[in-house]
């Protein structure tokens, strides 16, 4: 059984779809950010305070690499792992890679206010910034077996889009 690894950017819904999607196919659940605030014993925003992103990267491709040894299982990524090519070979080998594909406006409503996401909180401008990041990123994302819009849709619509979408080639 092939994993299926969910991309995109903050606010996507990576981590409500993965749990559903783990749910429904009765496969594991993992979460990259989870499991480096599990490893770390501190949070995200904590994490990249005390050690900064160069680290977080470090960490997060260590994270990848045990992922890449599993099987059957959902994995959601945190926004920045597709930035990093060794992390997106290393998830293809044997996952197919699915984009969750968000509007900046949905982007924007989901995590303007939250306080978990330190890359967010330290914009002065959010919409500006994410819109600039977002189109930073746009290129990485692309790297995909499959993409789904979520804009307006419920997880549940999403999830079965997902599993039609893969289900031949588990
Ligand atoms: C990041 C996204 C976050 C988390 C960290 C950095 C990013 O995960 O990994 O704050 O660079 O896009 P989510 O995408 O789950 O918010």
């Amino acid at each position: 059984m092939k994993n299926i690894v969910l991309t995109g950017f903050m606010g996507a819904g990576k981590t409500t779809i993965g749990k559903l999607l783990s749910e429904k196919l009765s496969f594991p659940f993992f979460d990259t950010d989870k499991i480096i605030e599990q490893n770390a014993n501190m949070s995200i925003p904590e994490f990249f305070e005390k050690l900064g992103e160069k680290e977080f990267r470090n960490y997060e491709t260590e994270v990848v690499k045990l992922l890449s040894g599993t099987d059957g299982c959902v994995i959601s990524c945190g926004g920045g792992i597709v930035l990093n090519k060794t992390n997106m070979d290393l998830l293809s080998r044997n996952g197919i890679i699915v984009y969750l594909k968000a509007s900046i406006d949905t982007i924007l409503k989901r995590v303007s206010s939250n306080k978990e996401r330190p890359l967010i909180v330290a914009m002065e401008n959010p919409k500006a910034e994410i819109e600039k990041l977002f189109n930073k990123r746009k290129q990485f994302y692309q790297r995909h077996n499959f993409s789904f819009d979520v804009d307006n849709l419920t997880p549940d619509t999403i999830v079965t889009n997902i599993i039609n979408a893969v289900k031949d080639i588990l």
